[in-house]
């Protein structure tokens, strides 16, 4: 298995720069888009990976928001279910553009079901055991780095930016709430506040893959911040709250 990553680095960069980096809600993918590579650096140096299997994670990092520059310019939205799943849109991207000669057969296989698979729900029953790692390994990264970009954004009082259809004042939604206590995910079709956007982040934490995954979740101490926005006095929401904290230990 392998990839030159370097060269594949230098691709993303000129893929990236044939859309309209000034806008900001571009370059926030495209400055996500390397803030999940160091992610991936990290937990594949952590997971101990060989170095070409480590490799292979980077740059299906660097390369699993490729959908969402094209998604962007053509419906003007990030919202999936009003326009295109970005996984395979990203994955057809990469199947028409990614040139051959920089990963072999198996490393080119593993990179795109990784872009296609970031973003479902969960990961399909069968998927081939060598390309299993990988999409794991991407789907953490991600989620680290959005629970980091939310933050961010709260801390700057832009979350209405990053997330235009939830209501940033606007109580937990109650099927969002049944939803998440029976299932232990959340829809964002059943999410429209803040809120309800947070308690599905807090999911995440049952979903994450690697044990270094959650480490760093845990010593980032966003959990703690993002449970600071949950009403104290509901106990409800605070039992399951706990419960999610709980899965990230
Ligand atoms: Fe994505």
């Amino acid at each position: 298995m392998h990839v030159k990553l370097d060269e594949t680095r230098r691709w993303f960069e000129d893929y990236a720069r044939g859309f309209d980096l000034s806008d900001p809600m571009l370059e926030m993918k495209y400055v996500h888009s390397h803030d999940v590579m160091r992610t991936g650096e990290t937990l594949t140096r952590a997971l101990g990976w060989a170095p070409a299997e480590a490799e292979v994670g980077i740059a299906a990092c660097l390369l699993h928001d490729t959908g969402r520059f094209s998604q962007y310019r053509d419906f003007r939205t990030y919202h999936d279910g009003g326009s295109v799943d970005h996984g395979d849109r990203g994955h057809a991207v990469l199947t028409a553009e990614f040139p051959r000669d920089l990963a072999d057969g198996e490393g080119r296989s593993a990179i795109l079901e990784a872009v296609r698979w970031h973003n479902k729900r969960e990961l399909p029953e069968r998927l081939d055991e060598r390309i299993l790692p990988f999409c794991r390994l991407v789907r953490d990264a991600d989620k680290l780095d959005v629970f980091r970009l939310v933050q961010r954004c709260m801390a700057e009082g832009r979350e209405a930016e990053l997330l235009p259809r939830h209501r940033v004042d606007a109580p937990l939604s109650p099927e969002l709430l049944d939803e998440v206590e029976n299932t232990g995910r959340g829809s964002y079709k059943n999410a429209h506040s803040m809120l309800d956007y947070l308690l599905i982040q807090m999911t995440w934490t049952l979903d994450l893959n690697y044990a270094p995954s959650r480490a760093l979740l845990r010593e980032s101490g966003i959990l703690d911040r993002i449970r600071e926005r949950f009403p104290p006095g509901e106990v409800r929401v605070q039992r399951l709250l706990d419960r999610l904290t709980r899965a990230s230990a």
